[in-house]
């Protein structure tokens, strides 16, 4: 994404969280601004219009304000004709164990987005699948044991159809020193969320590729650090087949 491009985007998608405090504010500012993830999944298409997207772990919904600031954007003109355009008409469904992210997030984003954003309080393995395209888990799944985390995907699997997509990213435990590094960061921002220091249940990469095959995805993986010394690395997950109210013009998935 051009440098120009990200920065209107990060301003707009971050101006809603003014309203509701500083600390939301700049945490959206710098969360948005040195992440690449947020910049790669518009530049890859990865998520076709109109779709349904459940967001585990969503924080204060910064999925969500990022690709509803990038339709804005693109609905008034201001999106670059050379640049990928975002998709339209994505409705967000968020949970997020800490209560005050989301309900600080529907405050935000749902007087300026009405109806398009729904966050919630609650925790990922007591989600409610139902209704979903594409179901979004970036940085959460290691917080939840080897068996809670086999629940989870089982769930997703169940709950998705032809053409749905599961989104996630993982630190790969065979990442070395990038990995131990990306963990002490991981442990310190949990902590000052309000977390006890928690143990975390990582796996090496092939492990998590290998545990989404074996539940029919095809899986396409990406190392997703930016200029941070991790071991990220996003995993795209698609069902083969098409998604049914999703048509080839209105974008691709994956
Ligand atoms: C590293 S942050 C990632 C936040 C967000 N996904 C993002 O990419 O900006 C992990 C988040 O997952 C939340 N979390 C941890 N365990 C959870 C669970 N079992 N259910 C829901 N949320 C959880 C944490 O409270 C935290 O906000």
């Amino acid at each position: 994404m051009q440098r120009a491009l990200k920065k209107r985007l990060i301003k707009l998608a971050t101006a809603p969280f003014k309203a509701v405090g500083v600390i939301h504010y700049y945490w959206g500012r710098g969360k948005l601004g040195g992440d690449p993830i947020f910049a790669a999944l518009i530049d890859e298409q990865i998520f076709p219009s109109n779709a349904s997207i459940l967001d585990l772990g969503c924080g204060r919904g910064l999925l969500a304000a990022w690709f509803l600031a990038a339709e804005k954007m693109a609905a008034d003109g201001l999106w670059p004709a050379n640049a990928p355009p975002p998709p339209r008409g994505l409705h967000f469904r968020g949970l997020e164990l800490m209560g005050r992210e989301p309900e600080a997030g529907n405050r935000a984003l749902q007087p300026v987005y009405p109806g398009r954003v729904e966050l919630a309080q609650g925790d990922m393995r007591r989600a409610d699948f139902s209704n979903i395209d594409v179901v979004a888990i970036l940085d959460v799944l290691h917080y939840v044991d080897y068996p809670e985390q086999d629940k989870v995907l089982d769930q997703i699997r169940a709950a998705l159809g032809p053409g749905c997509l599961f989104l996630t990213r993982v630190g790969d435990a065979e990442g070395g020193l990038r990995f131990r590094i990306s963990q002490l960061v991981d442990r310190s921002i949990s902590f000052v969320q309000g977390h006890r220091l928690p143990r975390m249940w990582c796996r090496p990469l092939a492990e998590w590729v290998r545990i989404l095959e074996a539940r029919g995805f095809e899986v396409r993986t990406e190392p997703m650090n930016g200029a941070n010394p991790f071991a990220n690395v996003m995993l795209v997950a698609k069902l083969s087949g098409n998604l049914g109210h999703v048509t080839e013009a209105e974008g691709r998935i994956g």
